[in-house]
């Protein structure tokens, strides 16, 4: 196999009805379905280029070479691929984010989805949508959120194997204007791996069972609340979803605690929005960033109501965008 390169883009996604448990960890399978947004400006920008010269994949982060444990996952990756391809070729990895990584916005779901699909076409893979989810699983469970566009679908799937554990888009992003504000709270890496939280919570968690089983009742909830384009359920689903993971997190032994005080506050500041009638609603992921679902009439408010909120150091404005792709 010759030199071959391809380049990716990915967006980031965020859950509204979450995943926090895993059915398998090796394969990446979801205990339970979810259901979330593809959301632009967050990205990742991923060069594969496969090179008969390398000894061994060099990985690049930022323009530098990337730490030894990030270059691992990167590496072990590629492995799948070369499997499915079979090839032995190693490849230089160049890859870039336009926002804070590994702080609980999502940005190993926008990273493995672009490394999958520069990924498989270095390698000369010919995978439509629903393999290049099941692909993109492998290297972090959200990224199967990643590949498609608009809002999306993960299904839980049955097979041992995880081939049906897919995720596809149930709405295009031209179909609902759907708005979601991420506020940074703190840029800084996570203090804990979202594979290791969610082990910690299936094994000592005494409300995991209630947690995945919500979850079920929360998805089909939630599908029906697009498919009827109603925010206000959605929106009570998404804010009910994200507290229920983090409560199961918190009753796990030892406890996880993803939140900061200013996280809190948030949550107290959509609480009070809505109050006042503005539709707003909270959500959270393995991190202390907090996002807030909002129609687009009372996006601009509510910004600026995050963004007053002392310890808030950024804001991002996300809406839907198209999933992962060739550029
Ligand atoms: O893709 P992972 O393994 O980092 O899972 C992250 C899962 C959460 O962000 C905590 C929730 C979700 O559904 O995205």
């Amino acid at each position: 196999m010759n030199e071959k390169i391809a380049i990716a883009r990915a967006p980031a996604n965020v859950a509204l009805v979450k995943y926090f448990g895993k059915r398998d960890v090796d394969l990446n399978l979801p205990a339970a379905g979810s259901l979330s947004l593809t959301l632009t400006p967050l990205e990742t920008t991923t060069e594969v280029q496969t090179d008969p010269s390398l000894a061994s994949d060099e990985i690049f982060m930022d323009g530098v070479i990337a730490d030894p444990s990030f270059s691992r996952r990167v590496s072990g990756f590629l492995n799948l691929v070369r499997e499915m391809a079979g090839a032995r070729i190693h490849a230089r990895v160049r890859t870039q984010n336009n926002f804070p990584t590994a702080a609980g916005l999502a940005s190993s779901a926008s990273g493995f989805a672009a490394l999958a699909v520069a990924g498989s076409k270095a390698y000369d893979l010919s995978l439509d949508e629903l393999r290049l989810s099941a692909l993109a699983r492998r290297g972090s469970g959200s990224a199967a959120r990643s590949i498609p566009g608009g809002i999306v679908v993960w299904e839980k799937g049955e097979q041992r194997d995880g081939l049906d554990s897919t995720a596809r888009s149930i709405a295009d992003p031209g179909d609902w204007d759907l708005r979601l504000i991420a506020g940074v709270t703190d840029p800084g890496p996570k203090k804990i791996g979202s594979t290791e939280a969610m082990e910690c919570t299936r094994k000592t968690s005494p409300y995991y069972a209630g947690w995945i089983e919500s979850t079920r009742v929360d998805l089909a909830e939630a599908i029906a609340a697009v498919n009827d384009r109603n925010l206000e359920k959605l929106g009570e689903i998404t804010e009910r979803s994200a507290l229920s993971m983090h409560g199961a997190a918190l009753a796990a032994r030892p406890a996880i605690l993803f939140w900061n005080g200013v996280t809190v506050e948030a949550l107290h500041l959509v609480r009070e929005l809505r109050a006042k009638g503005l539709q707003a609603w909270f959500t959270c992921d393995a991190g202390p960033q907090p996002k807030i679902l909002c129609s687009p009439d009372d996006e601009l408010s509510i910004a600026d109501a995050l963004s007053q909120l002392p310890g808030i150091t950024d804001i991002i404005r996300c809406k839907l965008t198209s999933g992962a792709r060739l550029i």
